[in-house]
């Protein structure tokens, strides 16, 4: 089964074809970084115009890697949700479309389980059940893969997802944007050990944690150092920092490698680019005797071939959607995003 899937929830306009779930016959990713950057972050109007130009000539694309007419085309997938409004609306309603168009199913997918998706498509023989850490400017979570389709929140943040943080520190040490990329490289030089950073602990909820006051510390040591006139070590900082994110992750994740009795764990989302997470996780995978699965960098953030993968097991599963599609800025993990119902007509006041 070949299904086109779109990808617009933030900056990304991209478009790919997927076989079966599991293999890439194309993968166009179109960012908007550049345009983004002039501003320190997303500006989500500039997003959804962006897209508008772009989705049509990145599915053209997507199209003629492949090497197939749109007349080839089983199914059309789109990510509805979580993300940027009106970004997903962008290719949810071209998505929608363009199946209504070629007579063939619609199928929005979940992002989330779209980014835990890209390990089909780096590891054809990985299958649930397994344990998985998401990562993402949006997310951070630890969730048992139960099935396809079926997922269990296991723990996750408070307050900020882990891309979040990384891309408030980014700005504050003034790096740019997107920061994670940025901030990993300046840790490179750095030593981790530099400075002391508090770590989160919730009470009664050992495998939940929080980013803000660790966001938070690093922006007042950053403006403490400034006022006093001091010379901060950037490369330090950055570093501590991605070692204060890792020691938040890693050891939450080994209790529930440890716990579950499941040995497969991957990693999902934009911060699973993070060389330091990618090392402490090879060595808790050393540890537990857990087969690790790390996507590689390019699956990592957000890409429509995810999208396709997932896209594929939703439509195994029943969940199609109708031209009553929606999109919608939240959504959990868990949830069946599909508008399967008539919308109710409005009841005019007499
Ligand atoms: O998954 P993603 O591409 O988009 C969302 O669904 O949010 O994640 C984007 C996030 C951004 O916050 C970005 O700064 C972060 O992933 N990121 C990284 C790295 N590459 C991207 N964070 C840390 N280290 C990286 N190498
Ligand atoms: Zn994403």
């Amino acid at each position: 089964m070949r299904i086109l899937a779109i990808e617009s929830s933030c900056d990304e306009t991209a478009a790919a074809v997927i076989e079966d779930g599991r293999k890439i016959l194309s993968n166009i990713v179109d960012s908007q970084v550049e345009t983004h950057a002039l501003y320190g972050g997303v500006v989500p109007e500039i997003a959804s115009r962006g897209h508008m130009e772009a989705v049509c000539r990145v599915t053209r694309q997507a199209l003629a890697e492949a090497g197939m007419g749109q007349g080839a085309l089983d199914a059309v997938a789109a990510t509805c949700a979580p993300g940027l409004i009106g970004a997903l609306l962008v290719g949810a309603n071209f998505g929608k479309a363009l199946a209504y168009g070629l007579g063939k199913p619609f199928i929005p997918v979940h992002h989330i389980r779209g980014h835990i998706a890209a390990n089909y498509l780096a590891f054809p023989a990985l299958k649930p059940p397994f344990i998985t850490l998401v990562a993402s400017g949006g997310h951070s979570m630890i969730v048992r893969v139960d099935d396809y389709t079926s997922f269990s929140v296991l723990g996750g943040t408070r307050d900020d997802a882990a891309g979040e943080a990384f891309d408030k520190v980014a700005r504050v040490l003034g790096v740019g944007y997107p920061g994670g990329p940025k901030i990993d490289k300046l840790a490179q030089g750095g030593d981790p050990g530099a400075y002391k950073l508090p770590s989160s602990h919730i009470k009664d909820a050992p495998l939940d944690f929080s980013f803000s006051g660790l966001k938070t510390a690093v922006i007042n040591l950053a403006h403490n150092a400034e006022q006093k006139g001091e010379t901060l070590d950037r490369a330090g900082l950055a570093a501590s920092f991605c070692r204060a994110v890792t020691e938040t992750l890693v050891p939450r994740l080994e209790t529930v490698v440890r716990e579950s009795g499941l040995r497969d764990v991957s990693c999902a989302g934009g911060v699973a680019a993070n060389s330091v997470l990618r090392t402490a996780l090879g060595q808790m995978a050393a540890r537990t005797g857990a087969n690790l699965y790390l996507p590689p960098l390019s699956l990592c953030g957000d890409n429509a071939a995810m999208i396709g993968s997932q896209a594929y097991f939703e439509y195994l599963a029943g969940n199609v959607g109708t031209t009553l599609q929606n999109a919608f800025a939240t959504a959990d993990i868990g949830e069946n995003i599909c508008t399967k119902s008539e919308r109710k007509p409005l009841v005019k006041k007499p």
